[in-house]
């Protein structure tokens, strides 16, 4: 089963990209695409449609838009709830110890790596950043 993850602006830009991955791969993912992006204003937005509405969706665009970060569509068997747990809460303050967001995320909203939420959104955010012929 796939989910997608994205290494976020913040972790790409301190240097912790390869600890995030080494993290996820121990936890028995296995990366079935990856992509160095750059997102413009457009495509953040479409990305968070669903954030439309909150108070921190124009922040969360400017963020996520400041520079590059890593799209990553991860294999292992539950894969959507097992990453969410092995990145832990959105704010690293809530996140247990040991998770990526306790271990390098700086702030809620800086918060080194996105996990989709659900199997419906993990399908629809894989197909947003990859094609059938990067997921082999
Ligand atoms: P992410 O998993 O990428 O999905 C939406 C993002 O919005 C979330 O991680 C946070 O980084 C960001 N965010 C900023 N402020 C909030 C907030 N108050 N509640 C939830 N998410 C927030």
């Amino acid at each position: 089963m796939l989910t997608l993850a994205i290494i976020k602006p913040d972790a790409m830009a301190s240097g912790k990209a390869g600890k995030v991955l080494a993290h996820l791969e121990s936890a028995g993912f296995k990366v079935r695409a990856a992509r160095l992006v750059s997102l413009s204003g457009p495509q953040a937005e479409a990305f968070y449609a669903v954030h439309r509405e909150r108070p921190f969706f124009h922040p969360l665009v400017a963020f996520m838009t400041s520079g590059p970060c890593l799209p990553l569509a991860l294999d292992r068997d539950d894969a959507v709830a097992k990453l969410r747990e092995v990145i832990g809460a959105t704010d690293p303050k809530e996140a247990a110890p040991g998770t990526v967001r306790a271990l390098y995320a700086e702030s809620k909203e800086r918060n080194a790596i996105h996990a989709s939420d659900s199997p419906e959104n993990a399908g629809r955010e894989v197909g947003f950043f990859f094609s059938d012929l990067d997921l082999g």
